[in-house]
Parts: C-alpha cells; sequence; structure tokens
C-alpha cells in the first residue's frame, strides 16, 4: 500500500521563485533565507518522496472569478508552469501521477468530499514555488505530482477544520492505494502576510510561532481558528494558513516536528517552513 511518510509545510512566496530563477541566492538580500532552506533541502534529499501531492492555491492564474472551485485535484499526466505575466517560470513541466490523482478523486468524493477534477490545468506560484524551495533547479522535477487546489482567493473559503478533514480523507486514500509509493503531503501559503489595503506589510510574528506549535500539539483547536482570526493576526493572505491544515490532517493526532524555519520577510511574508512525520 502507498504511504503518507511527511507533512511538509511551507510559504509559497513568489519573489523567492524569482530569486532562484534569476540566480541571486547568494545576494546579501537573499543568501540568509537560502542558508535556512539547505535543512529542508538536505531532508527532502534523504526523504525522497516518490510524489508530493500539494496543496496550494490558485492566484488567479489558472482560474479567474469565472470559476472558484473550493477543492480541485489535477489527475493530469503533465502540469505546465503558468503564465503569470513575466511568462512561465523556467522550470520543468511538473509531472503528475493519473493514476494515484484518480484512485484519491474516487476515495475523496466517495469519502464526500465534492472535489472539482483538472484533466488540464498550469500550476502557478502556489505550487512551483514550493517545489524550488525543497528541490532547488534540478533539470526535471524527482517526484510525482498531484495538484491539490484550494480557494483562498475569493470569499468564502473553506474553514481550517474542514482543510484538516480533507487531509485525514487524503490520508486514507493514499492508504488505500495500491502501490508503493512514498507520499509526502505538502501545505502551502502563509505564514502571515498582508497584500492589500491599510494594513499590507502586516507580519506577526508572534501568531505564525504559536500556530506553528498549535499545528504540531492540537491541530484540533489550530483548526477551528476562524477566517476572522486568522486575518485579524496573519493579515488578509494569512488565511493561506488553512492549507497547512491538509497536510497536518494526513497525519496522525502525534506527530515528531523534523524541521522548523521561520525567516522575515522575504518579500511581503514571515516565511516558514514546518516538517512533521508520525511518531
Ligand atoms: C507574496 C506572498 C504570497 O503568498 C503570494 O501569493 C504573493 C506574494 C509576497 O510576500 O509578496
Ligand atoms: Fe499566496
Amino acid at each position: 500500500m502507498a504511504e503518507v511518510v511527511a507533512a511538509i509545510c511551507t510559504s509559497h512566496v513568489p519573489a523567492v521563485g524569482v530569486a532562484i530563477d534569476q540566480g541571486r541566492q547568494a545576494e546579501p538580500k537573499w543568501a540568509p533565507y537560502f542558508e535556512k532552506i539547505e535543512a529542508l533541502r538536505a531532508y527532502v534529499e534523504e526523504l525522497q518522496p516518490d510524489v508530493c501531492v500539494i496543496a496550494y492555491n490558485d492566484h488567479a492564474s489558472a482560474f479567474s472569478l469565472q470559476l472558484i472551485p473550493t477543492f480541485l485535484i489535477g489527475v493530469a499526466a503533465e502540469f505546465p508552469p503558468a503564465d503569470e505575466g513575466w511568462g512561465p517560470r523556467p522550470v520543468p513541466t511538473v509531472p503528475g501521477h493519473p493514476e494515484l490523482a484518480w484512485h484519491m478523486a474516487e476515495s475523496l468524493i466517495l469519502d464526500e468530499f465534492d472535489m472539482t477534477i483538472a484533466n488540464e490545468m498550469p500550476v502557478d506560484h502556489g505550487l512551483t514555488v514550493p517545489l524550488s524551495v525543497m528541490y532547488g533547479q534540478p533539470p526535471a522535477w524527482p517526484c510525482r505530482v498531484i495538484p491539490l487546489c484550494v480557494n483562498v482567493i475569493q470569499y468564502p473559503p473553506p474553514t481550517g477544520h474542514r482543510c484538516m478533514m480533507l487531509g485525514r480523507a487524503i490520508r486514507r486514500a493514499i492508504d488505500s492505494f495500491p502501490g508503493a509509493e512514498r507520499v509526502a503531503v505538502v501545505g502551502t501559503g502563509g505564514m502571515s502576510h498582508q497584500l492589500q489595503g491599510e494594513r499590507a506589510g502586516l507580519i506577526n510574528i508572534e501568531f505564525d510561532l504559536a500556530y506553528m506549535d498549535h499545528l504540531r500539539d492540537d491541530p484540533e483547536a489550530a483548526a477551528k481558528i476562524s477566517h476572522t482570526e486568522l486575518m485579524r493576526e496573519a493579515g488578509s493572505e494569512g488565511i493561506e494558513l488553512v492549507m497547512w491544515q491538509i497536510a497536518r490532517g494526513a497525519l496522525d493526532p502525534a506527530v515528531h516536528e523534523k524541521l522548523r524555519i521561520n525567516h522575515v520577510p522575504t518579500s511581503n511574508t514571515s516565511n516558514g517552513v514546518l516538517v512533521f512525520e508520525n511518531v
């Protein structure tokens, strides 16, 4: 049977992707962040997951307000990097895993999660930046990827609790797949940041660090943080943190924290990385 081997949570800041693509990682502005990220790259190199299920949000790249899927699963054989206004990122096409993705779609829908199914979809920085953060600049991505796209752009997004329950359903789906795949479930976005309005630039490190503890020790309680509290404490885009609940939900109630990184700021964001494994 396939197996969930880790939950990996990471911010998905587009400027981090640009810094990697333009070879600026050693510049004084970026070096302190990329030095910290080495620990994640070493962890992922040792873990070598066969598949990453990546919970991320599309930022009006694949979908406009014409179509707003709350939860979507990508079942294609590959997903091209999206053009976000400056041409697609110069990163490899993202290889899918149609067999596992269709199995997950069936399992999740029969488990009463009404997934949208995408046979064709470009993927934006929400998905490609975490891959770059985890793997650097390989000629081809070393794992297959199942995009799990979540609406956090147009109100109302799903609750943290719903996301945690989806994570648990993803675990059941992976556990019941007759393959030998070792799967990492990746939650992206956050931590605190606000890109717009009067509070643009908001960062709340105390909240972010407490949220990391909370997610590790009491995910049920973390899942009950309301949208209003998340936005008040972590900013309007901090609501992306509900996607970390999907990764956490895919593990057992008790986890080991394998890695924690916080770097403030990258671009406008309090950048966080958090890795858990089952005890
Ligand atoms: C930034 C962060 C994000 O999560 C995003 O989607 C876009 C921009 C930023 O910090 O600039
Ligand atoms: Fe984002």
